[in-house]
């Protein structure tokens, strides 16, 4: 199969249109077969509940080109999972989590020209997503949903690739308490605009977002989980109810722990913790690891001792063990690897 021509180096993390993508409709109480199409648009009642109350939820994974050339994915199983909780909460019905992992490898072997080339940096993004279609005017679920899964050719997350960032202690809230930051609903990224807009024009690359009741534990970014690492080399990670289960973030505590042989502790952090740590990194599909330098919080700067220039030693470690993995250059655990073509 011949590639496109796409300058796989330079690519950033946008939208670009691939040829096919897939679509099921849930009508009458069930799901239809489901079916890969060229169109690219969706056409939906103007009173469609994810355009009136934001009734939609996503997931996002990746296609690698391995080493030996083979395309693959990581994990999807737990993206199907995700998006089947993540449904529940929205009350919306799940997509069955086997046809969930199907329709991506379809998308991925339809789409296989856009797979960018091992060592290229850049990777195929795969946005599963669920939304209500029909029209509802009253506050109450939509009778009719579509599942559909794109792909598109994406570089870093993050401008400067693997440069650290520099991250503020946000005054917005992400998740309440007894929310839905625990889902990926599409509403939470809808109230978090504002604060990176916000974060954006203040000159920092990031929000790290506190507990909404107590304002004193760190949880997450808009789009990533946090790892940090202590002077003493232990790999510490937020545990909070009001998160997302990074998939990545889980992957990284179990490579820490079984292939790196590090101590990993998930606990509450506390922000004024912050400065005893050694490294700090933002975890997640997009995201991969991107490690953050300096936290601003409310004008008090914590300058990591990892620096402005490169990545921690222990981050780098994590990143070149879940990459090599991810690439099929280390041996991955039972069932990590999904290997499509
Ligand atoms: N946290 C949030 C809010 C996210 O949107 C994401 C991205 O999916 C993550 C964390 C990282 O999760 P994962 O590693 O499963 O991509
Ligand atoms: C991901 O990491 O896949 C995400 O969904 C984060 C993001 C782009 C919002």
């Amino acid at each position: 199969m011949e590639k496109k021509d796409i300058d796989w180096s330079n690519i950033g993390f946008g939208y670009q249109k691939t040829d096919k993508r897939y679509v099921s409709n849930y009508v009458d109480g069930a799901w239809d077969e489901g079916a890969l199409v060229s169109d690219d648009t969706i056409t939906m009642s103007e009173c469609a509940s994810v355009l009136q109350y934001a009734q939609t939820c996503f997931e996002g994974l990746k296609a690698y080109t391995t080493e030996d050339g083979k395309i693959v994915t990581f994990r999807p199983d737990l993206n199907a999972q995700r998006m089947f909780d993540t449904a529940k909460r929205l009350e919306m019905p799940s997509f069955p989590k086997d046809r969930f992992v199907e329709a991506v490898d379809e998308v991925v072997k339809a789409n296989a020209a856009y797979v960018p080339p091992y060592g290229s940096g850049a990777t195929l993004y795969i946005r599963p997503y669920l939304f209500g279609i029909s029209p509802v005017i009253g506050v109450k679920p939509a009778d009719n949903y579509q599942f559909r899964v794109f792909s598109t050719p994406v570089g870093p997350y993050f401008k400067g690739g693997i440069k650290p960032l520099t991250i503020k202690v946000s005054d917005f809230d992400r998740a309440a308490p007894n929310g839905t930051g625990h889902v990926k609903a599409g509403l939470n990224y809808a109230m978090s605009l504002h604060a990176i807009v916000t974060a954006h024009e203040e000159g920092y690359d990031e929000n790290m977002y506190l507990d909404a009741k107590t304002r004193t534990r760190v949880e997450e970014t808009g789009g990533a989980n946090f790892i940090f690492i202590t002077k003493d080399k232990k790999v510490v990670t937020p545990k909070s109810d009001s998160i997302l289960p990074s998939i990545t973030r889980r992957s990284l505590m179990y490579v820490a722990k079984e292939y790196l042989g590090l101590d990993v502790e998930e606990r509450e952090v506390y922000a004024d913790e912050l400065s005893d740590f050694a490294e700090c990194g933002l975890c997640g599909t997009a995201a991969v690891i991107s490690p953050v330098g300096k936290i601003v919080d409310h004008g008090k700067e914590i300058c990591l001792p990892s620096g402005m220039t490169s990545m921690g030693e222990t981050t780098k470690k994590l990143y070149d063990t879940l990459t090599g993995i991810q690439m099929g250059k280390i041996e991955a655990p039972e069932g990590w690897i999904r290997e499509i073509m």
